[in-house]
Order: C-alpha cells, then sequence, then structure tokens
C-alpha cells in the first residue's frame, strides 16, 4: 500500500521525477476547470494577474494569452513546480510578460496592492493557514481587485461521496475539504467584499471569488 503521505505530498508539494510527471498530468486534467473558472472572472487585457500555487504552469500560460497586453506572475512553493512552469512558459518569460518565483502563499514576495487578479487553482486546500492567507492574497489585490478560487474537489459536490476518503487525509498533512458554504464563509472571514460562488454541480466544479474592498 503506498505511504499516503507521499502521495499527497505530490499534490501538496510536487518533487522528483513522480512529482514532474505529477504536474504533467495535472496541467492536462485541470485544463478544462480552469478554462470554466476563468470565464467567471472578466480579464481586461492589460491586467496584472498572480496566479499562486502554479504548479505545471498552464494557468499561467492560459493567462498569457487572456491578459495579451498585461503581465503574469507566478509564485509556487514548490522547486519543481516553479522549474514546470519556467519551462512551458520560457517564450512569454523572454518575452518579459510572465515571471516565475519560488514562494509561499503566506509570504507573497510582492508590494501591497500589485495585482488586478490572483487565481488559485485546484492548490488553496493544501494552503497553511486558509483566512490569514487569503488576507495575504488581499494585501497585493489593488483596490476592487479579485480573488479566484478555483477547486473541483469539495464537500457536498457530485463526487464527494467517492472523495470521502479525502477526510483522513487530515491526518496526515494540512487539508481543507469545505462545503459551498465554508467556502463563503473564508472569503468573508478575510474580509472580502462581493463573495460568490459558484457550482458546476455535474462537473463537480466550483469556484469562489471576493473583491478587496475599495
Ligand atoms: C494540486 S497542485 C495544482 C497545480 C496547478 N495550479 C494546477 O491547477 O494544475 C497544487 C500546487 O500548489 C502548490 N502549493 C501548495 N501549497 C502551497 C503554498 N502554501 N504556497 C504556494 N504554493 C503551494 C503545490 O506545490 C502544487 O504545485
Amino acid at each position: 500500500m503506498p505511504d499516503p503521505v507521499k502521495v499527497i505530498g505530490q499534490f501538496n508539494k510536487p518533487s522528483g521525477w513522480l512529482g514532474r510527471l505529477n504536474l504533467w498530468d495535472m496541467n492536462r486534467r485541470h485544463s478544462a476547470l480552469t478554462d470554466w473558472g476563468l470565464k467567471q472572472v472578466s480579464i481586461s487585457s492589460g491586467d496584472t494577474i498572480l496566479d499562486v500555487g502554479c504548479g505545471g504552469g498552464r494557468t499561467i500560460n492560459k493567462l498569457a494569452v487572456i491578459a495579451r497586453e498585461g503581465k503574469i506572475y507566478g509564485i509556487d512553493h514548490a522547486e519543481t513546480s516553479v522549474a514546470a512552469s519556467g519551462k512551458i512558459n520560457r517564450k512569454w518569460i523572454e518575452a518579459g510578460r510572465v515571471e516565475i518565483q519560488q514562494a509561499s502563499v503566506s509570504h507573497l514576495p510582492f508590494a501591497d496592492q500589485a495585482f488586478d487578479l490572483v487565481t488559485a487553482v485546484e492548490t488553496h486546500y493544501y494552503w497553511p493557514e486558509l483566512v490569514a492567507d487569503l488576507r495575504e492574497v488581499m494585501r497585493v489585490l489593488k483596490p476592487r481587485g479579485t480573488c479566484i478560487i478555483i477547486a473541483e474537489t469539495y464537500k457536498g459536490g457530485k463526487f464527494d461521496k467517492k472523495l470521502r476518503r479525502l477526510e483522513e487525509l487530515k491526518k496526515y498533512v494540512q487539508y481543507s475539504h469545505l462545503t459551498v458554504e465554508e467556502h463563503r464563509e473564508v472569503f468573508v472571514r478575510a474580509g472580502y467584499s462581493d463573495v460568490q460562488v459558484v457550482e458546476e454541480y455535474e462537473r463537480g466544479w466550483l469556484c469562489a471569488m471576493g473583491r478587496k474592498p475599495a
């Protein structure tokens, strides 16, 4: 039986060849979910955007195409994710349109009010202090800027029964498995306004978003 800490570790902090393989696979598996999630927010061509927990880097790539005159930043606490994201975004990095660095969501290496939008795809489950980390995201957002969390696992979702075992993960690692209402609550507790949670129930997808008050 595989060691659950090692297995979940490849999602929480990918490393080595298994991590690279997983990042490649997640780029493929999360693509449709990401496209759906990004349609829930308005993105202008000149926006400055941060993707937190950028993993294999495909979201950064999509954002660079949408915000075609803007600048996209990515952070991830795993060295392997930063390397993978850098590889698939090399063209954009060389053009000065993308920057990627190793950092934790809890200590973002950016000035206050730097971003129009912060995206987080399939990563918030692992953040050490979800409410405090959402506040840290808010610090780097411009007033009226948006934070969006995009996820394919949540409590009460269509595939929740199959995912019950996720609850067991809490014994081994930090893992937030939240309901729709709990997603709303964490945004409200972090001080966001215009908080919304959108479910695509049939596909088991959810996105939660809020704005930094003006
Ligand atoms: C399941 S992967 C998702 C990657 C990518 N966003 C995607 O949709 O394919 C989660 C990513 O979040 C990163 N991550 C987890 N906790 C983090 C934290 N506290 N700070 C920054 N990155 C984190 C992991 O290293 C990993 O690359």
